[in-house]
This record gives structure tokens, C-alpha cells and sequence, in this order.
């Protein structure tokens, strides 16, 4: 018989919140504000990226974010001296190193962990000793899991958006292929004894597959809710994305 899968979290990232306020300039919409009413909605914890060209998420947010929100903070950031020293000042409950390129439009592919063991390892140590934990946003391969282990991180954050790109250009072979990538993932790091998490390009439907994946225990999802907040205020969004979620989490125990 298999074990009860995890409860899975949401951690809502606010980030474009915060590109509709710089849009103009101002203070609004302020994503702190939009952190609130995700916790009121159902989050379980809250995301944001503080990029090197702060695009969106600036020094500020983060402070008061950290300071603001009674659920865990979650700091997606580059693993850079600047933003380690940032991180180790705000001390928010976790932090997710995710590789960063200026010209991108969003964090485009997972870390080169394989590659990048050296540099990555004394940003895992700094930050754990910290008491903040630490996740490699990667891309849902063996190996990539294995560096992840190797270099001492409790948790990964799978990739979701090769996966999420193949169903939008209609390509279900690729699609299939994809999902089965990020399942053989979510196992290997459960079986590694990593927590593994899942984000980028999420849906509701696409929320609702991944969640019928048992080891996967938590989901960042930011660009699609702030757009469906557009139409149905964010906490309507909010409160279907976790229906969803709760929606694809039971159907592993009806499959049992
Ligand atoms: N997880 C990570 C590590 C990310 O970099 C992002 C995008 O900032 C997300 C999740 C959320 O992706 P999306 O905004 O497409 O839902």
C-alpha cells in the first residue's frame, strides 16, 4: 500500500504584482498587499524574486514582505554574493537558488548543478546555517537530483515549463515525455531524501496533473494567478487554484 501523499503547499509568487506597479512607477499595486490577501485566500507561503536588474521585486518589497506576511517567505534568488548578503538580513523561512540572465524574460532553464557543484555549495552551506532552507531550482533530470544531493540541498524545485510549453504548443508526445520526466524526478528525490517542490508556467490544469504526483509537496505559482486575478479578483483565482490542487491530490487516493 502506498503512504499517504503529503499535503500539497502553494506558494504564491507576487512578482507581477510588482511588474503592474513599476509599470507605472508608483506604489500600486503593492505586492505586500497582494501577499496578504493570497494568506487570507489559501496560500501556504509566499514567493518572490529579487532579480539582479530588480525588475519587479525590489530590496524593500522583500523587507517588508518578511515582515508583513504570517506565512513562510520564500526568496528566489541568483546565487551572487549580493544576494547572499541580502538573504542573510532578511532571514526569510527559505530560499531557492534559480539561475538568472539578464536579457531573459523569465528564469528560462534550471541550474547548471552539474557544472556549477563548486559555486553553488558554500551558497547551500551559508544560507542553511542561517536556518533558512535551501532549494535548486533544476531541471527535472537524474543527474541534476543527484548534484542537488551531492551539494547538500534539502529540497529542488523541478521545472516545470518544458513540460507546460509542450502542452501549450498542443505537442502531446513531448508533453507525455515531459511528465514522465518530472514523475521519475519527484521520486528519485523522494528516495534521495530531498523535499521536492514544482513551479513555472502552472495552470489550473496543469497545477491539478502535477498534484497527482505524491512526492511532490509544494507548487510556486505566480504569472498565471495574477493574470486570472485580472478577470476574477485574486482570491477567487486563489481559491480555484487550490481546489485544483486538492482536486488532483485526491485523485491519487482514488487511483489506490
Ligand atoms: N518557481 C521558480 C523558481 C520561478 O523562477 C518562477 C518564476 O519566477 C516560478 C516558480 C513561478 O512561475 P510562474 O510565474 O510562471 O507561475
Amino acid at each position: 500500500m502506498m503512504n499517504e501523499p503529503h499535503f500539497l503547499r502553494l506558494g504564491v509568487n507576487v512578482d507581477h504584482v510588482a511588474t503592474l506597479r513599476n509599470a507605472r512607477g508608483g506604489a500600486l499595486p503593492d505586492p505586500v498587499r497582494a501577499a496578504l490577501l493570497a494568506i487570507e485566500a489559501g496560500a501556504d507561503g509566499i514567493t518572490a524574486h529579487l532579480r539582479e536588474d530588480r525588475r519587479h521585486i525590489r530590496d524593500d518589497d522583500m523587507a517588508r514582505l518578511k515582515a508583513g506576511i504570517s506565512k513562510p517567505l520564500n526568496f528566489e534568488m541568483a546565487a551572487t554574493e549580493q544576494m547572499l548578503d541580502i538573504a542573510l538580513k532578511i532571514k526569510p523561512h527559505a530560499a531557492c537558488l534559480v539561475p538568472e540572465r539578464r536579457t531573459e524574460r523569465t528564469t528560462e532553464g534550471g541550474l547548471d548543478v552539474l557544472g556549477g557543484q563548486h559555486h553553488l555549495r558554500p551558497f547551500v552551506a551559508e544560507l542553511s546555517r542561517a536556518g533558512i532552507r535551501v532549494a535548486l531550482f533544476i531541471e527535472p533530470s537524474l543527474e541534476a537530483i543527484d548534484a542537488a544531493a551531492a551539494i547538500g540541498a534539502p529540497a529542488i524545485e523541478l521545472h516545470t515549463g518544458a513540460w507546460c510549453n509542450a502542452l501549450e504548443q498542443g505537442d502531446g508526445d513531448r508533453a507525455g515525455e515531459e511528465f514522465a520526466r518530472l514523475a521519475a524526478g519527484a521520486s528519485h528525490a523522494k528516495q534521495r531524501g530531498i523535499e521536492c517542490h514544482a513551479g513555472h508556467g502552472l495552470d489550473f490544469a496543469t497545477a491539478r496533473e502535477i498534484a497527482k504526483l505524491p512526492d511532490v509537496v509544494e507548487l510556486n505559482i505566480g504569472h498565471y494567478l495574477v493574470g486570472e486575478a485580472v478577470f476574477t479578483g485574486l482570491s477567487a483565482a486563489i481559491a480555484k487554484m487550490r481546489a485544483a490542487m486538492d482536486e488532483g491530490r485526491r485523485a491519487i487516493g482514488a487511483a489506490n
